[in-house]
């Protein structure tokens, strides 16, 4: 904590200073009031005569005293916050770019509704920590030090009031400090549950409602309510005691001060107004240790709060930077690179801008104009080869999600991936960005295992679709340039263009600077797909991963979309995982997971012939597709290629979507995590 304390000292260090300003002040007043007392109003030192003139001057004096303790109040303050905002921004921050740069199996396991409780809550009760400690801490020393000095300047026998009241009242806020204490974890517990079920009901509304499931997720968000509630009012109840308590203590002990006072008085040892200075001292010091246990009880609320930022902050990412070789070619470029990035470059990362385009730029435009790249006898890269590799979700089970995988993908190749849902399909290329890594053998890309990688050069060679489309809230452009930062309008219409979807986004009143709602809502499936696969062609990575991302499209569109890729990008590795055998039929390979092993894995005509497994996949799908095409003629005449291609698109949409929300429990695995809804 102290590392982020360390930046603002200045401002830490001030605040404490016009704090003692303050409670100086505040300690001063008693004794003025007793000068009034005693001479101006009883006339003590007079022989009885009161001096109205020295009430008059002495309470100019005291509001003069006021106005200044104010006045120190006010900057100590100002300084008190200046640091504590500054303090927990830092520590936002830093938080934020941990979080940024954790493996998905991390954020998973800390769930995204605690980390958003984490970002904000816990940060800010640190901060209100650092802001009470700074002027809460000084103002009660002052109070409670200065408070007895000055007391027991008065006369001594006050001191056996304080001496009896003080321990008491310490043994009273110990108390119930301790025992309120284990709540407060409890309660940032609570809170990180109420944020989950808010947020998963807020991202899923729509199924909420599509499945009429509004009164259960009502029970079930009131009853992580409920839980939140509870454990506020154990808190509370446990400190509504201690309140009266110490109350009772300090009404007690301002009797005791008045009954010495007067015996005091008596005697002739002290004068009225010592007395009545007594007891606003008494109050001063017996509201000190109150303000006391405030503190404490905040100390340990913060401290509650900062395990758990520390618990972030200290976790080690478990997919880390490889040693990153300087590649042979542009070495130059790639030392730019090869710096170890700190946290803050990981966020440079997301938003992909700077480096795609820095990365042999050349090659690039190779492959953009007609995959000339071979042919030019440059460097030909995206060569990637699994070499016995096994795999098990680390947080999972524990079951082999892969087994014993062995295949090669060569350079500008199109490997298609077919298999049923959940035998491990995306599981497979998710290792090849890293964003899980084999439990055994190795992953290869370009002779070089992955891990020996910089995260991010490493991922700057490969693009990927995800078949569940992430889009953010700003214009279909910005979407866009995720994938190339610095890349032209030629570029941008290009990639629309060969992603089928430039069509679309003419149609749109304002073309590329249409917005899009929030994670694309705004848009259909297709759409949101085509925007997606235009994203990742932009990148013009030399790998190219589509993740079941054209199940949203028509045949046709999908048809023309490969048509381009084949075309368009020939130079580029493409890894293509489908549903049905139509779309990928043209495939250079074709794979066939069946329960974590590859099955087989040739072109069509082959498997057509040697894999039972194959045939038995071709002749479901070739009657499904059968049955649909009967349907959609019935609807639509024969001939009109337009109606019949938007026919299919409704037809299969609804479909698609129901099945989407029928996976919907594996779905957020099966993308590797990277949407964290
Ligand atoms: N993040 C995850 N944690 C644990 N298990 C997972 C995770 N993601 C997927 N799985 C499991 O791994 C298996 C393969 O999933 P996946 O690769 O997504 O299949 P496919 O893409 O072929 O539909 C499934 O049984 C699924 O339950
Ligand atoms: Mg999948």
């Amino acid at each position: 904590m102290l590392k982020y304390l360390k930046k603002y000292w200045f401002f830490a260090l001030l605040a404490p200073l016009f704090m003692i300003g303050e409670a100086s002040m505040d300690l001063l007043q008693p004794r003025l009031m007793s000068r009034i007392v005693d001479d101006g109003v009883l006339g003590l030192n007079h022989g009885g005569a009161g001096d109205l003139n020295l009430v008059l001057t002495t309470g100019v004096r005291m509001i003069g005293f006021v106005a200044l303790g104010g006045f120190f109040g006010v900057m100590c303050g100002v300084f008190a916050n200046l640091c504590s905002q500054n303090f927990g921004n830092d520590m936002r921050k830093d938080t934020f770019r941990k979080i940024m740069s954790l493996s998905f199996q991390q954020t998973d396991q800390f769930s995204t509704g605690s980390l958003i409780t984490r970002v904000t809550n816990d940060i800010t009760q640190i901060q209100n920590l650092v802001a009470q400690i700074i002027r809460g801490f000084i103002r009660n020393i002052m109070l409670m030090g200065g408070g007895i000095v000055c007391m027991m300047s008065l006369d001594l026998s006050f001191g056996a009031v304080v001496a009896c009241a003080f321990p008491l009242l310490l043994v009273c806020v110990v108390f119930f400090i301790s025992r309120v204490n284990p709540f407060f974890s409890l309660l940032q517990k609570k809170l990180d549950r109420v944020n989950s079920v808010m947020q998963e009901n807020v991202t899923g509304s729509r199924v909420v409602k599509a499945y009429v499931r509004e009164e259960y997720e009502k029970k079930r968000f009131g009853d992580a309510n409920q839980e939140l509630v509870d454990t506020q009012l154990r808190i509370l109840t446990i400190f509504s005691y201690m309140t009266p308590i110490m109350n009772i203590v300090l009404n007690l002990s301002v009797v005791a001060v008045i009954r010495i006072g007067a015996f005091r008085v008596q005697e002739g040892a002290v004068t009225p107004g010592n007395v009545m200075a007594a007891i606003t001292y008494l109050s001063q010091i017996l509201n000190g240790v109150m303000m006391f246990a405030m503190i404490f009880q905040n100390i340990s609320r913060g401290m509650a709060s900062y395990r758990r930022i520390r618990e972030v902050l200290d976790c080690e990412p478990a997919i880390a930077d490889g040693a990153g070789v300087a590649d042979k070619a542009g070495a130059g470029d790639e030392t730019g690179i090869a710096d170890k990035p700190d946290a803050g470059d990981l966020i440079g990362t997301v938003d992909g801008t700077d480096i795609a385009g820095k990365i042999g730029s050349v090659d690039k435009v190779g492959i953009v104009d007609e995959g000339r790249i071979s042919s030019e006898g440059k460097k030909k890269g995206g060569r990637i080869e699994f070499r016995n590799v096994s795999f098990a979700y680390p947080n999972g089970s524990g079951e082999t999600v892969l087994e014993n995988i062995n295949l090669t993908i060569e350079p500008g190749e199109t490997l298609a991936i077919l298999g049923a849902t959940g035998s491990g399909k995306s599981s497979l290329v998710n290792l090849i960005p890293r964003f899980y890594d084999a439990t055994e053998g190795e992953v290869l890309v370009d002779g070089r295992n992955v891990k020996d990688y910089r995260l991010k050069e490493l991922r700057d060679k490969i693009a990927v679709a995800l078949q569940k489309s992430e889009l953010f809230g700003t214009t279909i452009r910005e979407n866009l340039l995720w994938g190339k930062g610095d890349a032209s309008q030629e570029e941008l219409e290009q990639a629309a263009r060969d992603a089928q979807a430039e069509e679309f986004i003419r149609s749109k009143p304002e073309g590329f600077e249409t917005v899009v709602a929030e994670k694309g809502m705004s848009l259909s499936g297709g759409q949101k797909q085509r925007l997606s696969i235009s994203r990742a062609l932009l990148k013009k990575a030399e790998i190219l991963i589509f993740d079941d991302s054209t199940s949203a499209l028509d045949l046709k569109t999908e048809a023309d979309l490969y048509d381009a890729l084949r075309t368009h990008y020939k130079g580029v590795t493409k890894i293509i995982i489908a549903q049905r055998i139509a779309s990928v039929k043209g495939a250079d390979r074709i794979a066939v997971i069946d329960n974590g092993t590859i099955a087989a894995c040739a072109p069509h005509a082959q498997l057509m012939e040697t894999s039972e497994i194959y045939q038995d996949i071709y002749k479901s799908q070739l009657k499904a597709e059968k049955e649909l095409d009967m349907e959609v003629l019935g609807e639509a005449p024969v001939g009109e290629p337009e109606v019949k291609a938007q026919a299919e698109e409704s037809v299969r949409e609804p479909e698609i979507k129901v099945q989407a929300e029928a996976q919907a429990p594996d779905m957020r695995n099966g993308e590797g995590g990277g949407d964290h809804e």
